[in-house]
């Protein structure tokens, strides 16, 4: 089945790339950035994975259509599913929020789960069906520091994923989120000093971060035969970070 992996270049995504792609899949692992794309879809193949890099900015919807047309090209038929994954996030006071960067994490992260959707649909529907699952954090309910816009932005994953399951449900077209908590990947470990990150850790009630690959099986699983009457849900994968302790 050919699938779409947005931000596959590296941390989750990757994860999610190469998942799908061991379990059976023809991956298209789309990314901004060409340089990091490049080693990750070579140590895929080197292992006889069949996937193909597009560089692609999803904020661009012109950009978008062109990609999902090459993926289709490039993996043989048409896309049968889609993991809307990429972010471009920032963590800054409120006060240093400026249009710009505003603007920048709604496309990357928002707005580009509509222009993907609206071109995978039209290969989806030519399939007879297909499934999307979109990137969500539970952030959104759970707030950490400095992250209004991030939060924001993330809340209306989970709304984008509500609508569109609604309406995608007629073409037989499955709509989720997955919503991750804290998972240690090198990017999001950066954000931390040692001291930080080790009491942050002591603070999940399993003990520790997720693993990439532990949001990877969910999305699998979403993506999946297996999930097949699953549509329209929240898929929490957070080690109990967000079960109600009062
Ligand atoms: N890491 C965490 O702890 C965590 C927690 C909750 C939710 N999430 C969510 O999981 C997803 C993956 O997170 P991650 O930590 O692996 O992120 P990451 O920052 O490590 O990777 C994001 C990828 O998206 C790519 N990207 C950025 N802008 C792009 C654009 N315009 N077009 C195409 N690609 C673009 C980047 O180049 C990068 O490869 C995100 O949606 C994130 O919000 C992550």
């Amino acid at each position: 089945m050919p699938c779409v992996v947005t931000g596959a270049a590296r941390g989750i995504g990757l994860a999610i790339a190469e998942r799908l792609a061991v379990e059976g899949g023809k991956v298209a692992l789309w990314d901004i950035s060409e340089r990091r794309l490049e080693p990750a879809v070579q140590a895929l193949r080197d292992r006889g994975l069949r996937v193909v890099g597009i560089a692609c900015d999803v904020s661009d919807r012109g950009a978008v259509a062109d990609a999902m047309a090459r993926s289709a090209a490039l993996l043989d038929g048409p896309v049968g599913v889609l993991v809307n994954n990429a972010v471009w996030a920032r963590f800054v006071a409120l006060e240093a929020l400026d249009s710009d960067l505003v603007d920048r994490m709604l496309a990357v992260g928002l707005k580009a789960a509509l222009w993907t959707t609206q071109a995978a649909v039209q290969q989806m529907r030519v399939r007879g069906g297909g499934s999307i699952v979109n990137l969500s954090s539970t952030t959104a309910y759970r707030p950490v520091a400095l992250s209004a816009a991030y939060a924001a932005m993330k809340a209306g994953v989970m709304g984008l994923t509500r609508a569109l399951a609604m309406e995608l449900a007629a073409d037989r077209i499955r709509v989720n989120t997955v919503i991750p908590g804290m998972v240690g990947t090198p990017a999001s470990r950066a954000q931390f000093d040692e001291v930080t990150l080790a009491r942050r850790e002591a603070a999940m009630p399993l003990g520790r971060f997720g693993t990439p690959a532990e949001i990877a099986a969910a999305v699998a699983f979403l993506a999946s035969e297996d999930g097949g009457y699953v549509h329209g849900a929240e898929l929490v994968v957070d080690g109990g970070w967000t079960v109600p302790s009062h």
